[in-house]
């Protein structure tokens, strides 16, 4: 079951990435909070916000699981950037858009936990583990719904 490749990347680094991408995400919620237009402008507006809230909490929580191994979280937004695999908006999404980008960065990011939850096993780190399968749990549900409200 355990692959001998995986076990080469550091829990650390697993962890730090969606401290990363969890930052990015924060930020994008707001912009498609801010920004979103439209006649569900009162059913995304609050939907975003919602959102960007839990984001916060993910990104608290895996960066003090970090301290807790006692590693360092990256804490600078340039730092995220160039580590986060999710994008930034660009500012010219429509709504629909917007939602469609969402559940992509859901998607990829559960993949990404995916491989981190069998990281973590591999390495006798079950509270990472579990942490992780909490997040990703919450954010298969979100990419359902998003996918629903695209009509997917
Ligand atoms: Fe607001």
């Amino acid at each position: 079951m355990a692959k001998t490749k995986e076990k080469a990347v550091p829990v650390t680094e697993t962890l730090n990435k969606q401290v990363a991408n969890f930052s990015v995400l924060y930020m994008k919620l707001h912009h498609y909070h801010w920004y979103v237009k439209g006649e569900n402008f009162f059913t995304l507006h609050p939907k975003f916000e919602e959102m960007y809230t839990e984001a916060a909490l993910n990104l608290d929580t895996i960066a003090e699981r970090m301290l807790s191994l006692l590693t360092l979280p990256t804490a600078t937004l340039t730092e995220h950037l160039k580590i986060a695999s999710i994008k930034e908006a660009d500012g010219e999404e429509t709504a629909e858009q917007m939602v469609k980008s969402l559940a992509d960065d859901f998607d990829s990011i559960c993949t990404e936990l995916t491989e981190g939850i069998s990281i973590a096993e591999d390495q006798d780190d079950q509270p990472t583990a579990d942490m992780f399968i909490a997040i990703r749990s919450s954010l298969e549900k979100h990419r359902w719904m998003l996918e629903a409200y695209l009509g997917e």
